[in-house]
């Protein structure tokens, strides 16, 4: 993990190689300035018999002051460049994490919540970003100060530097203890942050829905219960943590205590000068502060090693889908080909979601495929363009295994109108040109009017330049499918696919549609999948799925001639009792 994270310092390396050397400096800095304070009493205030050395003091305290801005500088420099190393850590892991995503195939993406990745690009990575931060800065300044400040009370007092080795010992178990026990709340507080995003994505991405049911009391509800958590955890945490202080206060005036008294012996039988007694005040305040600061850091890196695990996960991830060695970039037609196809979801877990297919479609026919929801239809076609691979058998595009395409060719050249289809937001021009940049504007209208959406985008004030909100939601859905029909068109592609893209369509629209595509387009194959037997029974063969397998393939007069499930569903669909009562829809 660790490895995986430093990896992406990359450009930042300087500055996280600086930031510890500065804050290394002034530690040296500030651990000579007791000294000069200590020698300037002794020597310059007490010095020369008692009556001072106003020269010695004026020199110590140039030197002091001196001392002072060397620290200051070096404490600023080495701040500057750990925030720039940090904060480029976390850019650099984002972007990474980002680019990496964008390379998931839909069972690497079905295998992090969208919730969960979510948390991993901000919260996690803004933990390792604070702290990365933290260590560059404080991981090596505080030991480094810490056994400076040691060394150099044992060069003043062996005797007085012993009562802080003992007080470092006696705080460093107790700090170990308490931040040991808040650990394991810090760790579970994270756990709970994925349930809060989760709740929250979820909601307000359905806000519609949750309204719609009048679920917003139950909403709230949920959330209050998410965020309770993380409170009730943060509690607990802290409720530990705030024992720090005391502790540290309990040490620290103990061994103040300890100083002074024995500090005090020490002076009166001339072992130690006043002076002497007053640097080693200021070390003990510098010892056990840093000890303090060595044990927030433990904490920090113990919780952020949580969120590095995570960002690592992402980070790790590598696409199950990966393009050949020598890929095929030139799709030669639209012919498709299943052979002996099993396919399942989770590789090597129980039952297939499509078992033995075997199909021959020649390019530029048109395929409908009928079958009753779960009957694996979306999970057919998704092999085409290889969403997902097979476990078993191959399908060939144009003669050639899909596996041996450059996936961008091969999905440049099958273009799917997907069941859960979305818009982005900017102009419909703009959501248009996601099929194909450099379309023109008169192509872009072209593909609509083919489309049946030229009317309705006429129709806005602003024609083709109307905002599509994020999500397509200021457009109805049989205009959002017209939408995505149009954006698949313009890839101009051999293949098309329609993944119940006109169920939202009045039946007339729809078969308008499907009149203009064969006139427009005759080569291209095209797919449809459909509730409505009228949506398909023009195609020149019928593709009936039930359970994962082929039930029957022909045309419309063969399959209503011989397959039992297709004559059902025609029946109930048309004839005199005909309704889209789902359950008298038999397989539908
Ligand atoms: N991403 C996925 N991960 C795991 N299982 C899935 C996934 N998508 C679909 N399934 C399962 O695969 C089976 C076939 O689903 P598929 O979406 O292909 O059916 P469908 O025929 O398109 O149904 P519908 O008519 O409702 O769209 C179902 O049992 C479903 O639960
Ligand atoms: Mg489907």
């Amino acid at each position: 993990m660790f490895r995986t994270i430093s990896k992406h310092v990359k450009n930042y390396t300087v500055h996280s190689v600086l930031t510890p050397l500065f804050m290394v400096l002034e530690v040296i800095f500030e651990t000579i300035i007791p000294m000069c304070m200590g020698w300037m009493v002794d020597n310059g205030i007490n010095g020369n018999s008692g009556n001072g050395d106003m020269n010695y003091i004026l020199k110590m305290g140039g030197i002091m002051i001196v001392l002072v801005i060397l620290a200051f500088i070096s404490g600023i420099l080495g701040a500057v460049f750990g925030s720039i190393a940090s904060c480029g850590l976390a850019k650099n892991l984002r972007t990474d994490m980002y680019k990496n995503i964008q390379t998931f195939s839909f069972s690497n993406i079905d295998k992090f919540s969208t919730a969960g990745l979510i948390t991993r690009l901000t919260t996690d990575v803004t933990n390792v970003q604070n702290a990365y931060q933290m260590l560059l800065r404080m991981a090596f300044r505080a030991p480094v100060s810490m056994i400076f400040a040691l060394v150099m009370s044992y060069t003043v007092s062996f005797k007085i530097a012993n009562i802080y080795l003992i007080a470092v010992i006696f705080l460093g178990i107790g700090l170990a203890v308490i931040m040991l026990n808040a650990k394991k709340y810090f760790t579970k507080v994270f756990e709970k942050y994925d349930d809060l995003n989760e709740t929250i994505q979820e909601n307000v991405n359905a806000i519609r829905v949750v309204k719609a049911f009048v679920r917003e009391d139950y909403e709230s509800e949920e959330l209050k219960k998410a965020a309770g958590n993380i409170y009730k955890m943060f509690v607990k945490a802290e409720n530990v943590v705030v024992w720090n202080a005391p502790l540290m206060q309990f040490t620290m005036f103990a061994t103040m205590l300890f100083i002074s008294w024995f500090g005090a012996h020490l002076v009166v039988s001339n072992e130690l000068e006043t002076g002497q007694l007053l640097t080693l005040f200021t070390y003990c305040m510098n010892i056990l502060g840093n000890l303090m600061m060595l044990s927030f850091i433990f904490v920090m890196l113990t919780l952020s090693a949580a969120s590095g695990k995570r960002i690592a996960e992402v980070l790790d991830e590598e696409s199950e889908l990966k393009n050949p060695e020598n890929p095929v970039t030139e799709v030669k037609d639209g012919s498709v080909r299943f052979e002996n196809v099993c396919f399942s979801y989770k590789k090597g877990s129980g039952k297939n979601v499509l078992n033995k297919i075997n199909l021959d479609i020649k390019a530029g026919e048109t395929i409908g495929i009928i079958g009753g929801t779960g009957s694996a239809k979306s999970s057919l076609v998704s092999l085409i363009n290889r969403l997902y691979d097979v476990n078993e058998g191959s399908v060939k595009v144009g003669g050639v295994d899909v596996k041996d395409y450059d996936m961008e060719a091969l999905r440049n050249q099958v273009s799917v109108v997907l069941q859960k289809n979305v818009l982005f937001s900017g102009s419909i021009f703009d959501n248009l040109r996601w099929g194909n940049p450099s379309a023109t504007d008169e192509e872009c209208v072209e593909a609509c009017k083919l489309a049946c959406a030229d009317d309705f985008i006429s129709s806005f004030p602003e024609g083709y330049n109307t905002k599509i909100e994020q999500g397509g939601t200021n457009v109805s859905g049989g205009q959002k499918q017209r939408i995505c029909i149009a954006r698949a068109l313009l890839k101009k592609p051999k293949i098309l696919i329609f993944d119940d893209s006109t169920s939202a369509v009045d039946t007339a629209t729809d078969a308008k549609i499907r009149k203009a595509l064969k006139e427009a387009i005759p080569g291209t194959t095209r797919f449809i999948i459909a509730q409505r037997i009228s949506s398909v029974q023009d195609a020149d063969r019928i593709i009936v799925m039930e359970e994962g397998e082929v039930n029957g393939f022909g045309t419309h007069e063969e399959l209503l001639a011989n397959n039992a499930i297709y004559k059902e569903v025609f029946e109930s669909q048309t004839g005199a009792n005909a309704d889209f009562d789902e359950s008298k829809g038999g397989a539908l």
